[in-house]
């Protein structure tokens, strides 16, 4: 496939790089020579990096290069592309006149997607013909590590295309959330923006310090704080933002003077070494203060918490769409929907109230629905519209094929690849080694059961995005209380149990870390494949806490109480060679063969074994370790009765007589 990107700035470099990673030959445009020989150093530089932190492969980096043309033609990057992906100024006169060159220059069946952080997506199509290939693709700053993509329909764009980028923006390896109508902000940058008014009242009202608030967001875990994070993305930008909010949400949103002021005289922030600190070294020079008691969280997360229902009230998006879009978008270890599901809505009404009367700002008063007492109902939308009642529900979370050679179902955080021959790969996909959340339990607890139903399934292989398995639970997840911890560990026993009741065989193939968690996946399968430096083990004890979705109980039934209290009470980390000393993994493959020898082992039981006899040999293996050796011997010997009356056993003995491969059906 082709792409155009049009802007070499700070983020058409990034698109561009994406893009061309994920083997797209792509073409960069900039109407300034300059700006393309930047982005040509900045990508090098990239690339460099990747290849010397072990990213990429020495080679690979050339390879990537060497699909990205630079141009200054509009008319000679356009030529059979598939897809334009437009990254000017935002300038709305500017883009309109860009995407009326490129309805004329591209055939009407060319995706024509902007990259816009605020501009309708219908205004910016003013001038084009065939306005329903026009649609939003917004990538977040630095374009190429940020996972989140917002694909934003606008009310001409059409179906199809709404679904073909959504299905590209998951082949270029980032997370699609689906904005479903045109609407100031799209997601992230609307839930953002009260949180940008509450914070120049905070100083226009003399109510704290940017340092003393600064230092409260530094206490509570977040790499940067807001008046940092302004200077860092200009406050000129912020200004802009604002001045656009005032137009299309409320006027309340101009009244940012303290900000304002500083763009007035000139201090835009990092670029021009002074905003709201100092930053002539480059980096902020924030004076020390005590961390502010004039701010709370949860006042923060009330605010947003409100913004987010209106945009659920207002059918932008899904509750799901909106906690991953803010959870990636402002890289937060949860988003205001889990934060809503956990308080009650009278807590939340309180505090926006109280917010609105002591700002005097109306953007803050409870939208209806929490007025209304009615937020938790809107929490579990799944779908809007009656669409719900044509698809069945299964089918809203599938975007069909990406290829012709597999089928993809797609869920937020893993998806499962429909191979040949009765395998299915499931996939897990989280940024940051594939740490599991409830989304990612939920996400398994659902996609094991439909691989479940799934006749054409006899082998399903578990592993990671990213050359990786899973470095284990993800620790920073939003859990209000002890008793929600428990049923926190009872739900990844749940699901992970799923695994070993599966009736069909399910292979962990561990690559890069199998830690805490990730190894507890991974010891629920039937059976384990390794890359032979794979890093393992339960290293939970270290943190303060123990192996809690099963691993305390499995390890041992699998390697014995010995070996299994070496492990787990040292917490120690074993490579992939050594679990296969242990006997924990049964195959070691070399990192580059682990994919494709995974698949041949799969390959090996789904056409080589009868899908019956294999199912209930895994049960009575499973079940056997948990029972007495003569109940054991029961089961064992109804088993067998019912394999005796079976066409698979007909054809197993037949193929071996005729030497011939035999083809099991499974009945
Ligand atoms: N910077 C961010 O954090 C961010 C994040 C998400 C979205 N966006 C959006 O992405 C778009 C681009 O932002 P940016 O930060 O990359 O801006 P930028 O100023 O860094 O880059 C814009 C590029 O467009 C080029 N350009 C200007 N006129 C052109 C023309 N007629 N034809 C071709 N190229 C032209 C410029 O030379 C420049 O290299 C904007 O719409 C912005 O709102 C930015």
């Amino acid at each position: 496939m082709k792409v155009a990107v049009i802007g070499a700035g700070e983020m058409g470099r990034g698109i561009a790089l994406v893009f061309a990673s994920s083997k797209f030959e792509v073409a960069l445009e900039d109407a300034f020579p300059q700006a393309l020989e930047k982005a040509k150093a900045y990508i090098e530089e990239n690339l460099k990096r990747s290849v010397e932190k072990g990213n990429i492969k020495k080679g690979e980096d050339q390879e990537i290069l060497g699909r990205i043309k630079f141009t200054s033609s509009l008319e000679e990057a356009v030529k059979g592309v598939d897809i334009v992906v437009e990254a000017v100024p935002e300038i709305v006169n500017l883009k309109q006149e860009i995407f009326e060159k490129l309805d004329k220059l591209t055939p009407e069946n060319v995706i024509l997607a902007t990259n816009t952080s605020n501009i309708k997506i219908s205004e910016i199509s003013k001038n084009v013909n065939h306005k329903e290939r026009v649609i939003g693709m917004h990538f977040f700053n630095p374009a190429n590590r940020m996972k989140l993509v917002e694909v934003i329909k606008s009310e001409y764009t059409s179906d199809e295309i709404f679904n073909k980028t959504f299905e590209i923006s998951m082949q270029i390896g980032k997370v699609p959330v689906k904005v479903l109508k045109d609407s100031p902000g799209f997601i992230v940058n609307r839930i953002n923006a009260p949180d940008m008014l509450f914070f120049c009242k905070i100083i226009d009202m003399g109510i704290a310090k940017p340092e003393e608030v600064d230092a409260f967001a530094k206490e509570q875990g977040l790499p940067m704080g807001p008046y940092e994070l302004m200077d860092f993305v200009g406050l000129d930008v912020v200004i802009h933002s604002m001045d656009y909010y005032a137009e299309t949400i409320s006027p309340e949103y101009r009244e940012c003077n303290f900000v304002r002021e500083l763009v007035n005289k000139g201090f835009l922030g990092k670029k021009t070494g002074k905003g709201i600190y100092d930053w002539s070294s480059g980096r902020a020079n924030i004076p020390k203060a005590e961390p502010t008691d004039k701010v709370s969280l949860m006042d923060l997360f009330s605010i947003e918490i409100n913004e987010a229902i209106k945009l659920i009230e207002e059918k932008v998006a899904v509750p799901d769409d909106i906690e991953t879009a803010v959870k990636l978008g402002l890289n937060r270890p949860f988003g205001p929907i889990s934060v809503a599901k956990s308080s009650t809505t009278a807590e939340i009404k309180k505090n926006l109230e109280d917010l609105a009367s002591r700002f005097k700002v109306k953007v803050f008063e409870p939208t209806e629905s929490i007025k209304n007492g009615k937020m938790k109902e809107l929490l579990n939308i799944k779908s809007f519209q009656e669409e719900s009642k044509e698809k069945p529900k299964e089918a809203q979370k599938s975007i069909g094929t990406v290829s012709e050679a597999k089928a993809v179902r797609r869920y937020e955080t893993l998806y499962i690849e429909k191979m040949e021959n009765y395998v299915a790969k499931l996939v897990l996909n989280r940024p940051k080694h594939n740490l599991i959340n409830t989304d990612l339990l939920n996400d398994l607890e659902a996609a094991i059961k439909e691989l479940w139903e799934d006749k054409e399934i006899r082998v399903v292989i578990i592993t990671g995005s990213n050359e990786n398995f899973s470095a284990g639970a993800e620790l920073s997840q939003f859990i209000p209380g002890m008793f929600d911890f428990v049923e926190y560990s009872r739900k990844g026993e749940r699901v992970f149990k799923l695994l070993q009741e599966i009736p069909k065989v399910v292979i962990a193939e561990i690559k890069k870390y199998a830690l805490g968690g990730g190894f507890e996946m991974a010891l629920s399968c039937d059976i384990r494949v390794s890359t032979p430096d794979a890093q393992i083990g339960f290293p939970e004890v270290t943190l303060g806490l123990i192996p809690a979705w099963s691993g305390s109980q499995r390890l041992a039934k699998l390697i014995g109480m010995s070996r299994a209290a070496d492990l787990i009470l040292t917490g120690r980390k074993f490579t992939g060679k050594e679990a296969y000393e242990m006997g924990i993994v049964t195959h070691v493959y070399d990192n580059d063969k682990v994919d494709s020898e995974t698949i041949k082992l799969a390959e090996s039981i789904s056409l080589g074994t009868s899908p019956i006899a294999v199912a209930l040999a895994k049960r009575l293996i499973n079940r056997g370790s948990e029972i007495s050796y003569d109940n054991g011997l029961e089961m064992e010997s109804l088993a067998a009765g019912i394999l005796y009356g079976t066409d698979d056993l007909k054809e197993g003995i037949s193929a071996m007589l005729q030497k011939r491969k035999p083809e099991f059906q499974g009945k």
